[in-house]
């Protein structure tokens, strides 16, 4: 297609130049019935999996049927949903955090032919286009990242593995059957963008091999103090190679020390990381980010590693949904799965799992490895 100017001219890049207005105010986007009666809910109830309704003051109520989404979307979805928007409410609509997709309407009719609406809807290939859950004591949405479709530093993929764990649950999503709700996130490096150190059950991508050296690019693209900053073990250190009889400025590995969290190559671009092979995915356990009752807590490593079976990861959805089914049959009212495995303990939740525990589980990072471990005779046979 030819070149069309949106009236930007490059060869004044300042003129007309308009900046740091900001996000659009949301306010302009409420629904009326939501603008009429801001700060002033009385309650709220569950009345189905994936709807709810919010009673206000006034007596006016707003139903919501919340739907799942895939997060990555093309704009001909976009245009359904906001075709929904349209025909159902008002052309209003909401994401939520966990990038399931609101539609809000006022009456109970209304939310029931919008909900039936919804539902019906599918792609060719079969798959639910807006699938309603996600509320209350279930799965909802996996918060998940950039995988193989856009970052350079992933040692897995983010929308498959989403895909083949949400098919995994899918009746968790649609239901509330769990003694509490179980987060599920993803990240494909260490980086950890997202909640995987703060959820029910996070993955997370990981290497296990250390970078290779690109001693020809390495003082020509890096700064190499950088790349030996970058280093949380000190495996990095500056030095001289040679290289076709000329001697080059250059990086060392101490490969024993190197624990391949991949810090390195985001710094230095000569210091690739990934590997077919090498690359997998670690399982994490009893995260949480309310205060409810107990406070938050990071999620601990369980499974030290699951390699990459793409497209369906059926080792890692396996592993996943035995975890759930685990905590749903032993875990009492409202204990998230965190607050189970602590207060029966680590050795009773890889007793009752049958995860195998490995060497790796055991914190050897710095001295805050030491309070993981365990100073008291206390402990189950
Ligand atoms: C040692 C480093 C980190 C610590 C101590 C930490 C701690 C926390 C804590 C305590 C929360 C929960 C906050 C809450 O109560 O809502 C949180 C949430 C979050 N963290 Fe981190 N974090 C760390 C690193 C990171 C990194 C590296 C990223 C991404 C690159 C990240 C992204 C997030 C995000 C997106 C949330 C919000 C999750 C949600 O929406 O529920 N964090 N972090
Ligand atoms: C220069 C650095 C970065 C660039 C150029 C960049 C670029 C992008 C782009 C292009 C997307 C895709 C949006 C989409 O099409 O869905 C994205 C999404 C995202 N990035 Fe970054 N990013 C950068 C740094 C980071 C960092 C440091 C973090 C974490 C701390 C991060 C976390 C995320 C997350 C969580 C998403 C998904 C957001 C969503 O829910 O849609 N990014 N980023
Ligand atoms: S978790 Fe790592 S690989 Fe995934 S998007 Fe974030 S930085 Fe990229
Ligand atoms: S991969 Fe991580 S541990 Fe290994 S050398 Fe690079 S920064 Fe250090």
């Amino acid at each position: 297609m030819a070149f069309i100017s949106s009236g930007y001219n490059p060869e004044k890049p300042m003129e007309g130049r308009i900046t740091d207005i900001g996000p659009q105010h949301y306010a302009q986007f409420y629904p009326p019935v939501i603008a009429r009666n801001k700060g002033k809910w009385l309650y709220h109830e569950i009345i189905e999996p994936g709807v709810l309704v919010h009673v206000a003051e006034s007596g006016e109520k707003v139903y919501t049927v919340r739907v799942g989404a895939a997060r990555l979307m093309s704009i001909t979805h976009i245009r359904e949903i906001c075709e929904i928007a349209d025909k159902h409410c008002g052309g209003h609509l909401r994401f939520t955090t966990r990038n399931n997709v609101e539609f809000m309407v006022e009456t109970e009719e209304a939310m029931k032919a919008l909900r039936d609406d919804l539902a019906s809807r599918k792609f060719d290939g079969g798959s639910k286009k807006f699938p309603v859950g996600g509320t209350g004591a279930g799965i909802s949405n996996i918060v998940h990242t950039q995988g193989w479709v856009h970052c350079h530093t992933p040692a897995t993929d983010a929308s498959g593995p989403v895909k083949a764990i949400m098919d995994e649950v899918f009746e968790d999503f649609q239901s509330m059957r769990l003694p509490a709700p179980v987060r599920i996130s993803l990240a494909c490096c260490i980086n950890m963008c997202g909640a995987v150190h703060c959820s029910d059950i996070g993955v997370v991508g990981i290497h296990r091999k250390p970078p290779m050296i690109d001693h020809a690019w390495t003082d020509q693209l890096c700064e190499i103090p950088l790349a030996v900053a970058s280093c949380p073990t000190a495996a990095v250190r500056p030095t001289k190679v040679e290289l076709d009889g000329k001697k080059v400025n250059s990086i060392a590995i101490k490969n024993e020390r190197c624990m391949y969290c991949g810090n390195c190559y985001t710094m230095c671009p000569a210091l690739p990381i990934s590997d077919g092979e090498g690359d997998g995915c670690v399982i994490m356990v009893g995260g949480k980010v309310s205060n409810r009752i107990s406070m938050p807590k990071f999620s601990k490593v369980v499974v030290a590693y699951i390699p990459n079976e793409a497209p369906r990861w059926p080792t890692l959805t396996n592993t996943i949904k035995h975890i759930i089914e685990v905590y749903s049959e032993n875990a009492m009212k409202y204990e998230r799965l965190g607050d189970w495995a602590e207060r029966i303990g680590w050795e009773r939740f890889f007793q009752l799992t049958g995860l195998e525990f490995t060497h790796h589980l055991i914190d050897d990072f710095r001295d805050p490895a030491y309070y993981t471990w365990r100073q008291s005779t206390q402990f189950k046979f």
